[in-house]
Parts: structure tokens; C-alpha cells; sequence
């Protein structure tokens, strides 16, 4: 059995869907196990784009089922309008393709308001959320007050929650937000025949899993996300609400440490952040111009251009740390043709002291001075290379000098956003 968590090692947007779309042939099933439609993964196919929310990146894939697992929260109007537009284009999700746990909470009309209205009310000190009420969802399940997807498929059940929670949120809405509230018939109504639509798809996720691989089955675990965006281990307060380190994939959905047998860890070649938050290698120059140009570096949810900057193997060995990564997938490698200079960061100097380590936000993260190692350069685009010994010697360099720093082999290298721009050095499931 080989089921494997594939997990963003910076601050998200790594690649994550188009090497989840790549690996889905060789396994029976693909699971999102945490955040919500705060992600977004691009996959280009057959010279099509898609960009996926919610849904997990496998589902291009006409005979493999995806699964949402409990740690997801879904927003039932997003999820539905991706099912609608996926289906515009010839892609038809029904039960057979996906299927959503019982117990992922729901993210309400309430949650977006206030996630927006909080980040309002921070001013210049906002996190840059992307305002899809991730945050406040996630509080609302640890308070044990939130809506669960088994709640919304059964018609009395929604009804007494709603009447349970409204008082309290349409306080919030209209005494601390000065908003309007919400009366219980306009929210029923449309959730009601929302949960309808879902009930179909509506399962035990963590049983079907396990029936899985009893068969011998094997499961890709989606993250979404990235290490230095994690609630616990990210850098907080500038993270999300959720935990997309490896860790996260047992609990998001509903499986033993024991069922995983590797950790596939996806990395930019160099590095980006979206949002706002300590970003140490960030180039506000000619090169980070460069990434954002090439990189074609804007945000696939909210649209927002992305900070760029150098590869940061300080953050790598701290995610691999985190999630044991078995080994990594190269992205983007095709973005660096034509800099002279390359440079990757090994170490920070934190007030005069040499880390190899990062320290928290408030702590230093914010003084720490990257300490940088030069490499050459290639000018070759690299989009047509299927072979590792085919590309420019310096580009080889580059990739083993990462590996040698994180300690981890570059299993993939990815060198353009189609499918098949994909240099494979070894499956990363054998
Ligand atoms: P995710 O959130 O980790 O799935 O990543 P996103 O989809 O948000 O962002 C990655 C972007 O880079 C998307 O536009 C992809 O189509 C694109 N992409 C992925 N791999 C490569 C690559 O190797 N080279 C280039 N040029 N683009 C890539
Ligand atoms: P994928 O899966 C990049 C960032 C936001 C913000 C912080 C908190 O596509 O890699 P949230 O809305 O989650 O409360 O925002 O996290 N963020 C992401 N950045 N890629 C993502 O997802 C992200 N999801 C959240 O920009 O800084
Ligand atoms: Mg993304």
C-alpha cells in the first residue's frame, strides 16, 4: 500500500493541483483534508485551464473519486457552483466522482461577513485573509457551535441549528459590525435546497478510505496551503486557520498515521507569498519583477499579484521538519531562465547571531538577514525538457544544490503549468 500526502512547503500556491492531477493515475483515490475555497489549484489540461476551490485535483480523472474530507470546510454555495461550472465543461460530478464527509463543517453567510469586517477593523495590520471566512468557520467548529454537512442534508436538524446559532451571529452582525441580520427563512431556504442538492454526496469519508486500502487501494492526500501558512507551525499570526502539515492529513481525513507511507513535498524553485506577513528572501526589485512576470505570480483565488522572491532553504528544512517529507516535486523551474545570477539562502543572521533555524514572528522572523550562496544562471527555456539529463548543466546544479540543503531528492521537476511539462526522476509512491 502507498498512500501519500502531497504538502506545500512555503507559503502556498507551490504547484500543489498540477502534480495532484499528475499522480491521481496512479492511485485509486484523491482527498482534501483541511481550508476551503481559500485555495486554489490550477491545472492545465488538453490546453484547458481549471481552477479548483474545492474540489480535489483528481477530478479530471473520469474513473478515480475524490473526497472532501471532515478537515475541509466547505462553503455549500461555492462547492455547488463548482460542480455546475466543472460540468459546463463536459466534467460531470456526481457520487461515483465525489464524495463529501458527514462531518466537514460549513462555512455560513455570517463567517465571510465577519472574516471581511475583522480584516476591515486591523486596518494596515490586516493579515490579507482571502475573505472567504475561513478564519471565523474554523473558530465556530473549536467553540463546538458550527454546522456540519450531516446537519444540512437533514431538513429538522438545520432548522434547529439555525435557530440555536442566528441569535448570537446576527448579535454580532448588528451590534459589533453594524450590519443587518439574517432571519431564519431567508438562510433555510436556500440552504435547505443547497443540502438537498448535496445529500447524494454526503458520506463517511474516513470509512470509505479505510475500506480503500483494506483492497489494497491507495489514497493521495491534497493538501492545500502551505507549511508556513499552518495554525500551529506557520507564521503566526500571518497563517491560516487550519493545519496543512502532513499531520493534518490523519486528522482532515479520518485516517492513521499508519496508513501513510510517504510525504511528497511540493516547492517553487524559488519562493512566494501572498497576503501580507515576514517574508525574508522577498526581492522587491528586477528579479522579483522577473518572477511575477514569468512565474505569471497572481493569486488564483483572489487574483492579488504575489511577493516574490529567492529559494529559501532555511523554510524547506523547517517544513520537512514538520511533515517528514519523503521526498520533494521541483515546480517552476522554467521561471528562472534567463536571470544571470542565481541565489538560494541557507541561513539567516538574526541580530548579528548566524540560525539555521527560523525563529517565531515578534522574535526575530521580521530582523532576519538572509545569508545567500551565488550560483550560475542559464538562459535556455526549458518547457520543452522531459529529461533531466537534458537540461543546462547549471539548471542540474541548481535542483542538486537544493537537494543537498534540504536533504531530500527531487523526485519531480516541473518545467511549465501543462500536465505533461513534468520531468519524472523516479514515482514518488514507489
Ligand atoms: P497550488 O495552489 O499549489 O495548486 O498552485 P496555484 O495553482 O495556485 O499556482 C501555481 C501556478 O503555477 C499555476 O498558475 C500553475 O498553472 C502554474 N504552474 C505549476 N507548475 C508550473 C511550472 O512548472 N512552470 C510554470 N511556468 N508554471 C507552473
Ligand atoms: P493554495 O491552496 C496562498 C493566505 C492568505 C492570507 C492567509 C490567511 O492555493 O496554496 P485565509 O483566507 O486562509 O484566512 O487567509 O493565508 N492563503 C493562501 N496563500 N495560497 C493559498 O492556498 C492560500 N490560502 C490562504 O493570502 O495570507
Ligand atoms: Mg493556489
Amino acid at each position: 500500500m502507498a498512500c501519500v500526502v502531497v504538502v506545500g512547503t512555503q507559503w502556498g500556491d507551490e504547484g500543489k493541483g498540477k502534480v495532484v492531477d499528475l499522480l491521481t493515475e496512479g492511485v485509486d483515490g484523491i482527498v482534501r483534508f483541511q481550508g476551503g475555497n481559500n485555495a486554489g489549484h490550477t491545472l492545465v489540461v488538453g490546453g484547458q485551464k481549471f481552477i479548483l476551490h474545492l474540489i480535489p485535483s483528481g477530478v479530471l480523472h473520469p474513473e478515480k473519486t475524490c473526497f472532501i474530507g471532515n478537515g475541509v470546510v466547505v462553503d455549500p454555495t461555492v462547492l455547488l457552483g463548482e460542480i455546475d461550472r466543472l460540468a459546463e465543461r463536459g466534467v460531470m460530478v456526481g457520487p461515483e466522482r465525489l464524495r463529501i464527509s458527514d462531518r466537514a463543517h460549513l462555512i455560513m453567510p455570517w463567517h465571510q461577513a465577519l472574516d471581511l469586517a475583522r480584516e476591515k477593523a486591523k486596518g494596515k495590520d490586516a493579515i490579507g485573509t482571502t475573505g472567504r471566512g475561513i478564519g471565523p468557520c474554523y473558530e465556530d467548529k473549536v467553540a463546538r457551535r458550527g454546522i456540519r454537512m450531516a446537519d444540512l442534508v437533514e431538513e429538522e436538524i438545520l432548522r434547529a441549528k439555525l435557530e440555536e446559532i442566528l441569535p448570537e451571529k446576527n448579535f454580532l452582525l448588528e451590534k459589533f459590525l453594524g450590519d443587518t441580520p439574517f432571519t431564519l427563512e431567508e438562510i433555510f431556504e436556500p440552504y435547505r435546497e443547497m443540502g438537498q442538492r448535496l445529500k447524494p454526496l454526503v458520506a463517511n469519508v474516513s470509512l470509505i478510505l479505510e475500506e480503500t486500502t483494506r483492497r489494497g487501494g491507495t489514497i493521495l492526500f491534497e493538501g492545500a496551503q502551505g507549511t508556513h501558512l499552518d495554525i500551529d507551525h506557520g507564521t503566526y499570526p500571518f497563517v491560516t486557520s487550519s493545519n496543512p502539515t502532513a499531520g493534518g492529513a490523519c486528522m482532515g481525513a479520518g485516517v492513521g498515521p499508519s496508513a501513510i507511507s510517504g510525504v511528497l513535498a511540493v516547492a517553487k524553485a524559488y519562493t512566494t507569498r501572498v497576503g501580507a506577513g515576514p517574508f525574508p528572501t522577498e526581492c522587491l526589485d528586477q528579479v522579483g519583477e522577473h518572477l511575477v512576470r514569468e512565474g505569471v505570480e497572481y493569486g488564483a483565488t483572489t487574483g492579488r499579484r504575489r511577493r516574490c522572491g529567492w529559494l529559501d532553504t532555511v523554510i524547506l528544512r523547517y517544513s520537512a521538519r514538520i511533515s517528514g517529507f519523503t521526498s520533494m516535486a521541483v515546480t517552476k523551474l522554467d521561471v528562472l531562465t534567463g536571470l544571470p545570477n542565481l541565489r538560494i539562502c541557507t541561513a539567516y543572521r538574526v541580530r548579528g547571531q548566524l540560525t539555521q533555524d527560523m525563529p517565531p514572528v515578534g522574535y526575530g522572523l521580521e530582523d532576519c538577514e538572509p545569508v545567500y550562496e551565488d550560483w550560475p544562471g542559464w538562459q535556455q527555456p526549458l518547457r520543452e525538457v522531459r529529461r533531466w539529463e537534458d537540461l543546462p548543466e547549471a539548471a542540474r546544479r541548481y535542483i542538486e544544490r537544493m537537494e543537498a540543503l534540504v536533504g531530500l531528492p527531487a523526485d519531480l521537476v516541473s518545467v511549465g503549468p501543462q500536465r505533461e511539462q513534468m520531468i519524472i526522476r523516479r514515482a514518488p509512491w514507489k
